[in-house]
């Protein structure tokens, strides 16, 4: 079993609906058993709450359903069980490094870097922003996933 954890700050916006949009995708792909997916934020400001109700509407319009996911933070014991720990921006990024036990650090990736075609390295926060920000932010979450998969199945599931 392959092990993806999506890490952004608060856990309602960008990283449950990277895990929302990448299950779907393995959900299509018939590889829910070989792919686990799961998010979390580097704040306790969320734990427990749904995602933002403008994530969820902007996700339900490209048929991924993120009702039933629910804030929580990310802990030292996420980086020795997951595989791939994708932060959305640099400030995740260095907070997982700061938590990182030893030997973990490798898995640490900026999400952006597995989108081939873009050059921003950073998926921009659209919590404080209009909801436009919420397009942007699934166009290029839905190219990052794409090359998450590819990348999964290469190095891990082709045989
Ligand atoms: P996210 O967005 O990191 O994409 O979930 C945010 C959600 C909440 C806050 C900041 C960013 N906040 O400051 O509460």
């Amino acid at each position: 079993m392959v092990k993806v954890l999506f890490v952004c700050l608060g856990n309602i916006c960008r990283s449950p609906t990277a895990e929302g949009v990448f299950r779907e995708l393995v959900r299509q792909q018939s590889l829910q058993s070989h792919i686990h997916v799961d998010s979390a934020g580097t704040h306790a400001y969320h734990i427990g709450e749904p995602p933002d109700s403008r994530a969820q509407q902007a996700a339900a319009r490209r048929g991924v359903d993120l009702s039933m996911l629910r804030g929580r933070k990310a802990e030292p014991r996420d980086l020795e069980e997951f595989d791939y720990v994708l932060a959305m921006d640099e400030q995740n990024r260095q907070h997982l490094l700061s938590i990182a036990p030893v030997g973990t650090a490798p898995k640490i990736k900026l999400f952006m870097s597995y989108a081939a075609s873009r050059r921003e390295p950073e998926v921009p926060d659209p919590y404080f922003g209009g909801g436009r920000g919420f397009e942007v932010v699934l166009d290029m979450l839905e190219e990052a996933c794409a090359g998450l998969l590819a990348d999964i199945q290469h190095n891990h599931l082709d045989s």
